[in-house]
């Protein structure tokens, strides 16, 4: 979601702050802005749209000083406009920058407006800027001031502020949305995300709930919940330096499915002890102790953990549920029969996830994170992390993190079958073997683009396109939809394919496309009658197959084929061709395939 960034150096601010805002511009892009402080005067720019226009700004306008903040935001309460963006100023005195949703603002405005204060903005987040002035006019200190803004504030924040009157400091705080402190001898630095610092400093301090902080060059002083001086340990996060160039490809996302097969090997490899079997990193009596398994997740990790929960029953025969992370907690579940809660994310911030995590906890439940970014809030709060090896994931649309994810529930399904004792080590050691196949698979699947090329020009042209798929192909068909809608804005939808007579059918009529994941099993003939169906009422029917099934459909338009699989491991290769579809019809288009409309790559807000 948003991003903010502070820094207090020796260093021009806006330009450090400009450059670690880049490396967070994943989060949210509508629009960005920095503020610095320079010899008792506040500077403060602003631009709509992406991080290039704030940096052509500041290249005509620089910002003097040493001292600064910086946003990318992801619109919340108000519309994308300057006025709307951060830093927001109160009285040419103080500049906040906010991640997060201030609930109560809305009181807190009307108490402000009352008092005479002036509004600029449409956003919750203004608030906090002259909370922080009416602070400072009282003659406040700033952890005064800190501690007076909190106490009036209700909701999800990481904050950073500055103010004319304490020219050398910075004023932060969080609840509920992360904020890391990165120190080194000549700097500090703040950012939502450790990854947008590691250029600066690899030695971060993560704050707690409730924390609050005052920071000056060389220091950080802390205070708890409660006001007191907090000690909070000091880490070496392994967070590389975001890396910010596509490679030679035209967009990240491109770079990121081609990325596939190291992304697979790299958490094979991760997931295989030395001894070269599947353990997914556990200790045998950590297995026998997962009895009953909630996922919870959001989009395509959902997706993930709907394929997840096929294997690991299949395999483990460990009964498993599935939920949007979303849901969970607001519905009164019934957790008494639930050993584990298995959260899956490639961000480890999303706020639904992070907070669905938390429910599970306090219910008991052991929680395993299967997280992408190695420092995130899931992957330090689970109980044990099963990482997913992807690398840094830039591409709004998730690619290489949710086949890493696919690789990582299969890999524990496996594990879970053989401490069940329902998988002989000869019958694991064969399935590992089909694993170890899959990048040399994913790779040549990843070279057919020429192939799906005439099926994006087709699906650019339509207005709405069915994908169905019978198991593990079914959630599949779930994520090739969303990919499609979230990149190329096409009406989408994902079925299983016995389900499409139950209603959906009544939506086909002439030209609409079906594209149907045909699996290498027996259900494939039921899967070829449901698509029979829809092309006797004129869908236009595109298959995927694998190569020996290619001409398994004979009435098809399209086909398109992946390299020879198992059926457990259809839905990795499968994901594939579904990828390229969405990326070629989005190119098509001509929308913005990274960086869509209306999403962010990290969303920290409810
Ligand atoms: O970082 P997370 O895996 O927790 O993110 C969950 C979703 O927000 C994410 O998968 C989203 O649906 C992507 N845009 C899908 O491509």
């Amino acid at each position: 979601m948003c991003g903010i960034i502070g820094y207090v150096g020796a260093e021009p601010a806006a330009d450090v702050v400009l450059d670690s805002l880049r490396r967070l511009e994943y989060r949210g892009y509508d629009s960005s802005g920095i503020a610095t402080i320079d010899n008792g005067n506040l500077h403060v720019s602003r631009a709509v749209g992406k991080i290039k226009m704030l940096s052509a700004q500041l290249a005509v306008s620089p910002l003097p000083g040493t001292v600064g903040i910086g946003h990318t935001r992801w619109a919340t309460h108000g519309g994308v406009t300057e006025l709307n963006a951060h830093p927001h100023v109160a009285g040419g005195h103080v500049a906040i920058v906010h991640n997060g949703i201030i609930e109560n603002y809305a009181d807190i405005k009307a108490r402000l407006i009352v008092a005479g204060v002036v509004f600029l903005s449409d956003t919750d987040s203004e608030v906090l800027a002259h909370l922080f002035h009416e602070a400072f006019t009282a003659g406040k200190t700033p952890v005064d001031a800190l501690d007076q803004v909190l106490s009036e504030i209700k909701g999800a924040f990481a904050l950073a502020a500055i103010a004319k009157q304490y020219p050398d400091c910075l004023m932060v705080a969080r609840n509920a949305s992360p904020l890391a402190i990165g120190l080194s001898d000549d700097l500090v630095c703040i950012a939502s995300d450790a990854v947008a610092m590691a250029h600066l400093t690899r030695r971060v301090i993560y704050l707690k709930d409730g924390d609050r902080a005052v920071i000056r060059k060389g220091e950080a002083e802390i205070y708890d919940i409660d006001q007191q001086p907090a000690n909070r340990e000091i880490v070496t996060v392994s967070a590389a330096p975001m890396l910010v160039d596509k490679g030679g490809y035209r967009h990240f996302m491109e770079k990121e499915i081609h990325e596939q097969s190291d992304a697979i090997s790299n958490t094979i490899s991760a997931m295989t002890s030395e001894t070269g079997a599947i353990t997914a990193g556990f200790e045998t009596e950590h297995l026998a102790a997962i009895k009953h398994i909630v996922i919870l997740a959001a989009g395509t990790s959902f997706y993930a953990g709907q394929i997840g929960r096929y294997w690991i029953e299949q395999i483990a025969g460990i009964p498993v549920s599935v939920e949007v992370a979303s849901e969970y907690r607001y519905r009164s579940p019934v957790t008494a029969s639930y050993t584990t809660a298995l959260l899956i994310s490639q961000s480890g911030e999303s706020l639904d996830t992070m907070k669905a995590m938390e429910f599970a906890k306090a219910a008991g439940l052991t929680t395993l994170g299967i997280v992408n970014v190695p420092d995130s809030t899931i992957a330090r709060e689970s109980d044990i992390v099963l990482p997913t090896r992807a690398g840094p994931e830039i591409g709004v649309a998730s690619t290489k993190a949710f086949t890493a994810q696919l690789t990582v529930l299969l890999s524990l399904a496996i594990a879970l079958g053989q401490q069940r004792g329902r998988l002989s080590i000869a019958e694991a050691d064969a399935l590992h073997a089909q694993m170890m196949s899959l990048p040399g698979a994913i790779g040549q699947a990843v070279s057919r683009f020429d192939e799906i090329r005439p099926i994006a020009h087709r699906l650019s042209r339509s207005h709405s396109a069915f994908f169905l798929g019978r198991g593990t192909l079914f959630p599949l068909a779930c994520e090739a939809a969303l990919k499609l809608k979230e990149l190329s804005y096409v009406h989408a939808e994902g079925f299983a394919a016995g389900e499409m007579k139950h209603g959906p059918i009544a939506l086909i009529e002439e030209g609409v496309p079906v594209i149907c994941f045909v699996g290498p099993n027996e259900l494939s003939k039921k899967t070829i009658s449901n698509l029979r169906e829809a092309e006797a009422r004129g869908a236009d029917v595109i298959v995927v197959c694998t190569d020996s099934m290619k001409d398994i459909v004979d009435f098809a338009e399209f086909t398109v084929t992946v390299p020879d699989c198992t059926e457990l491991m259809a839905p990795l290769v499968m994901a594939i061709p579904a990828q390229i579809m969405a990326y070629l019809t989005a190119s098509e288009k001509g929308t913005d395939v990274d960086q869509p409309r209306n999403l962010a790559k990290s969303v920290t807000v409810e």
